[in-house]
């Protein structure tokens, strides 16, 4: 697990080399502003050397944060994970590790049948139960996340993770209420409680695409301050003390997904700091940053469409540092007030080594990216 000890003297290692605010308050420390990810790819031999090399140079280039899914690359994205921080002459300690789970992973590579697949290898042995799936392939139920997270600390070779997110849980609202979604993620963070107690899991969040970036009508929203009074919920429950693990939230945000920025879609349950019940909503950063909630953004560099030159709007792409394109979207996306960290995927070493080297560039100011807007 991370420990405050060692994330710090990662940073006093590598701090120097980068701009204002790289380092970042995350997990029991900091933690680089720029993380990388590991979403993309084929299920191929080839991809996992690829991103174990990439990932290996990351960790010894300043960036400390690492985030996967148990399915991301049918199963294969935490193994290379692991096996990366395994062959890295970088403490484990000095590392976040952050995983998901809600998807059904496969098993290395992708089965002719996924039904047939979920039914042999998920319904059938009883992992999970049928009412519990959405879309066929995803599920929340605090019985399946704990298969799910012993499968990922099996998978990455590790005791424990640093993050474990509940992964896109808008996913339920195919299949079940809004009042059941938060119900199942009440039980999720009971799970994620105890496990945390048990040393297994540092803190916890969820991973969302839709659910904080659209509008309160919207079928796929949640409601943070409802997702954050359940993680309280669960905290109690289960004990000793009335404190949470509840810490992070990802979500899209890149210059062509600014949502979470530009849209007021979240209210604070007694309404504003005065106790308003009628105040305004505020845009889920905003609500994150007062309720001292950690965001990490995905698809930083719009799986990337914005590394091409003419992609960022110029008059946005004027006011953003950086030598190129890619280097430009990534700090706007570490430069939004309330963002912790930018997720940038990454399996090419030249790729990666320009994603560091923007960390070298200062972010925007919090007024700078008001204006940006304006
Ligand atoms: N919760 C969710 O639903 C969710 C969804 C998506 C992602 N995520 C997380 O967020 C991470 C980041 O998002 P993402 O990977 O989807 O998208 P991204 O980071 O915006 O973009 C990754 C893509 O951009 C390419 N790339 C990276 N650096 C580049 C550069 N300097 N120049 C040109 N191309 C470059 C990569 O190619 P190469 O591989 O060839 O380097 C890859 O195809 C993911 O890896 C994952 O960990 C979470």
């Amino acid at each position: 697990m991370a420990t405050r000890e060692a994330l710090w003297d990662y940073r006093d290692e590598f701090g120097d080399a980068f701009g204002r605010t790289y380092f970042r308050r995350f997990g029991p420390g900091v933690a680089s502003s720029i993380g990388i990810g590991t979403y993309l790819g084929d299920p191929t031999l080839a991809v996992d050397d690829a991103y174990r090399e990439a990932i290996g140079l990351a960790l010894r280039s300043g960036v400390n944060h690492v985030d996967t899914a148990v399915n991301y690359r049918c199963g294969r994205a935490e193994r290379v994970v692991g096996e990366a921080l395994r062959n890295s002459p970088i403490d484990r300690d000095a590392v976040v590790v952050a995983t998901k789970g809600g998807f059904l992973p496969f098993d290395g590579d992708r089965p002719d049948d996924p039904a047939e697949f979920v039914r042999e290898r998920f319904v059938e042995p009883g992992i999970v139960a049928p009412d519990d799936l959405a879309n066929g392939a995803h599920a929340i139920a605090p019985e399946y996340l704990e298969w799910s997270l012993d499968r990922s600390l099996d998978r990455l070779g590790l005791d424990a993770v640093d993050c474990y997110y509940v992964h896109n849980p808008e996913t339920q609202l195919a299949t079940r209420s809004r009042d059941a979604v938060y119900d199942q993620l009440e039980a999720a963070f009971e799970l994620l409680e105890r496990r945390r107690a048990a040393g297994d899991v540092g803190a916890y969040g969820v991973a969302t695409w839709d659910a904080f970036r659209v509008a309160e009508g919207d079928e796929r929203y949640l409601s943070l301050a409802e997702v954050l009074s359940r993680a309280e919920a669960a905290g109690e429950a289960v004990g000793p003390g009335d404190d949470h693990g509840f810490e992070a939230v990802q979500l899209p945000f890149n210059v062509a997904m600014a949502d979470a920025f530009t849209r007021r879609n979240q209210r604070s349950p007694g309404g504003d700091s005065d106790g308003d019940p009628d105040a305004e909503p505020i845009s889920t950063l905003e609500f994150a940053h007062e309720a001292g909630l950690s965001v990490v953004t995905s698809a930083s560099i719009g799986q990337g469409e914005l590394a091409v030159e003419g992609a960022i709007p110029a008059d946005v792409d004027a006011t953003l540092a950086g030598e190129t394109p890619a280097q430009r979207a990534l700090n706007f996306a570490r430069s939004a007030p309330g963002v912790t960290s930018s997720l940038v995927g990454a399996s090419d070493v030249d790729h990666l080594r320009e994603n560091v080297a923007a960390g070298t560039f200062d972010p925007l100011g919090a007024s700078a990216f008001d204006a940006v807007f304006e």
